[in-house]
């Protein structure tokens, strides 16, 4: 699949990790569409890991920035800037993580200082992030900024603990500030509810394997994969979705639709 519809435009993807990360494929899929990027990451993550291989492959500027620092936001805006030679069109926000997940500390007995990071690093990033390319008016009118989110953002999900929490966050920044970006110069802000996804994060939450199997029998048309992901994410930073802004979009094979799985029934379908 190769339409080129991307061609022309420029953007900066978040949280390419690994060759599993959902933002790995996404940066991928948006070059092959003839897109250019600049991929931002950590400088831990860009220290230790393979995005130098990615960045190669895909023709793309690498640049480090937490996503929590303001500072670091600033920087990594200032440098696009001036690397694509003036405003750009899309941003993905891909960046989640939870310490109280990652030490197994359950959600009644919540460490507050892990919570305050969970938060910060999967939720109100995303408002820094917003809030630094509003003020350097970074965006091109009609872009279009896209950030990952989990049904557990708005149904309870057993084990996904504070990153509930987060998602919720996230998808509600996403409204608020979808209300302001549109308004300002019709830039789009959504957020999209991903299928179960065997990722490094993906893999940190107890339980994954199990939940993942269980989604694709719920899912009509099973799990939706990282590739799939990065697809559906195309389209969202194309010119044919141009009216599409303030929604959480489930991408999840209709799991979020189903109430029960006709196969754990055993009902003819
Ligand atoms: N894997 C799943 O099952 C699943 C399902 C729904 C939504 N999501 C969401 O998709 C997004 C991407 O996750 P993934 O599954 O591709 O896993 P991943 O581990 O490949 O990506 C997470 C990324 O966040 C980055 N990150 C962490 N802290 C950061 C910080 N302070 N600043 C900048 N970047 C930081 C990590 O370095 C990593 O690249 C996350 O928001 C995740 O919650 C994942």
């Amino acid at each position: 699949m190769e339409n080129g519809i991307l061609k022309g435009k420029k953007g900066i993807i978040f949280g390419a990790l690994n060759e599993l990360s959902i933002a790995w494929k996404t940066a991928l899929a948006v070059h092959r569409e003839g897109a250019q990027i600049v991929l931002t990451n950590t400088p831990v993550a860009l220290r230790f890991g393979s995005v130098g291989e990615l960045a190669k492959l895909c023709d793309a500027a690498l640049i480090p920035a937490d996503a929590t620092s303001v500072a670091d936001l600033e920087a990594l805006v200032d440098a696009a800037l001036e690397h694509f030679g003036g405003k750009f069109d899309f941003v993905l926000h891909s960046v989640g993580m939870s310490p109280n997940i990652r030490k197994r500390i359950p959600y009644e007995d919540l460490n507050y200082d892990y919570f305050d990071k969970t938060l910060d690093i999967s939720a109100i990033s995303f408002h820094k992030l917003l809030s630094v390319l509003y003020k350097k008016d970074a965006l091109n009118q009609g872009g279009s900024v896209v950030a990952l989110t989990y049904l557990a953002g708005d149904r309870c999900v057993s084990g996904y603990s504070d990153m509930s929490d987060a998602k919720a966050l996230l998808q509600s920044i996403c409204r608020t500030f979808g209300d302001i970006y549109g308004r300002h110069n019709g830039v789009r802000v959504n957020t999209i509810s991903q299928s179960p996804t065997l990722t490094s994060a993906g893999q940190g939450i107890e339980g994954m394997e199990s939940m993942y199997e269980y989604a694709s029998r719920m899912s009509p048309l099973g799990n939706a994969d990282a590739q799939d992901c990065a697809d559906y994410i195309v389209t969202l930073f194309s010119d044919y979705t141009r009216k599409v802004t303030m929604q959480n979009l489930y991408h999840d094979g209709g799991f979020s639709s189903m109430a029960c799985c006709p196969e754990d029934l055993k009902l003819k379908v």
